[in-house]
């Protein structure tokens, strides 16, 4: 199947990292490298490190960015371990980094994956193939609280506990296995005239993929290593597409661009906490006009931004580079870990 991605906010992120000739930038969701592409052409002497832990979404990139392969190094992996996979290729900063959360168009439209409720497949939903649990998994095996909880904390689905009940009843009898075989379930489980999304499924289905994959606790960890790991200046771009993951990112750097996080009855500061980071919008940056009609994906994206600030006792360490940017083989995380 053909890997088709629209890059959503593209002029406005990749502005939005200033980014400089001879810089190192991170993109830690590679997907169809649509703005790994744009941020690789605006580099000289600077280099691209494009993470993803879809093996195929590292294949499609590296044909995209194949001009440029001597600036680029793929690494399949998560980019929640962005310190981990930066110390593997021996740099110690970055001059800024972008997160496009979520799914890419590719694994929604690619029906084998199980992440669309329009297309009959394994309830699967790993953007990692490698990782253990999927989503057949979890709706087979998590308890009536469990799947109760992930809907509501994950889907915001208000009928999560009855489609819950639906869900455990149903695999008494037999293993759930598809996903059209779960999206009957929730239409069963949520009478028609109470139906108010477009598609009955899609709060379930969001549910499960976060938890599948783990999304939001990555996007949380992956956050603060990248405010870690940038330069004074250096810029983290982050696009979200739901108020779950919004809310995380709004709020992580809230924390991290104030100087005190002491209760507010607390007479004087215990914490010693100092800012890192400044915001550079404090209002989500929001697809314009034209993109809204073009590219339906952008209707819920948020961009934000924020911007290291300079470290106390800060040495220039820059990056030094031992190992062949453009060697995919060489670049996956796992092989790296054992190096
Ligand atoms: C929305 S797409 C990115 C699209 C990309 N910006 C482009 O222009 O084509 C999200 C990608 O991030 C990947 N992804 C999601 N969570 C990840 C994680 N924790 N670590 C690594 N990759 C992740 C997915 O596999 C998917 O390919």
């Amino acid at each position: 199947m053909e890997f088709q991605h629209t890059p959503v906010l593209l002029k406005e992120t990749v502005e939005g990292l200033n980014i400089q000739p001879d810089g190192i930038y991170v993109d830690g969701t590679l997907g169809g490298g649509g703005h790994s592409l744009e941020i690789v052409k605006r580099l000289t002497t600077g280099r691209l490190i494009g993470i993803d832990q879809d093996e195929c979404a590292i294949q499609k990139a590296s044909e995209i960015l194949s001009e440029y392969s001597d600036k680029v190094c793929l690494v399949k992996g998560n980019y929640r371990n962005i310190k981990k996979i930066l110390k593997n290729l021996n740099i110690q900063h970055i001059d800024g980094a972008l997160l496009d959360i979520g799914v890419s168009s590719y694994q929604f439209d690619e029906g084998e994956r199980g992440f669309s409720f329009h297309e009959d497949a394994i309830l699967d939903m790993r953007m990692d193939q490698s990782m253990e649990k999927n989503a057949k998994d979890i709706v087979n095996s998590y308890t009536l609280g469990e799947l109760t909880e992930i809907f509501w904390k994950y889907g915001e689905e208000n009928w999560g506990k009855r489609i819950a009940e639906f869900i455990v009843e149903e695999r008494r009898r037999k293993p759930i296995k598809t996903t059209l075989e779960l999206v009957d379930i929730i239409k069963k489980a949520i009478p028609k005239r109470k139906r108010q999304e477009a598609h009955p499924a899609r709060k379930v289905f969001q549910a499960l993929r976060i938890e599948v994959n783990d999304e939001l606790n990555a996007l949380r960890d992956g956050l603060y290593g990248f405010v870690d790991v940038l330069q004074p200046k250096g810029r983290l771009a982050i696009i979200t597409f739901h108020s779950l993951e919004d809310r995380i990112v709004k709020q992580s750097f809230k924390d991290l661009a104030r100087d005190c996080i002491c209760p507010a009855d607390f007479p004087i500061c215990v914490c010693n906490h100092r800012a890192k980071i400044e915001i550079v919008n404090t209002k989500p940056i929001v697809a314009g006009e034209k993109e809204l009609r073009e590219n339906q994906r952008s209707r819920s994206a948020k961009l934000r931004i924020a911007q290291r600030k300079q470290r106390e006792n800060y040495h220039d360490t820059r990056y030094i580079f031992t190992r062949t940017m453009d060697s995919r083989e060489k670049c996956t995380e796992g092989q790296i870990e054992k190096s």
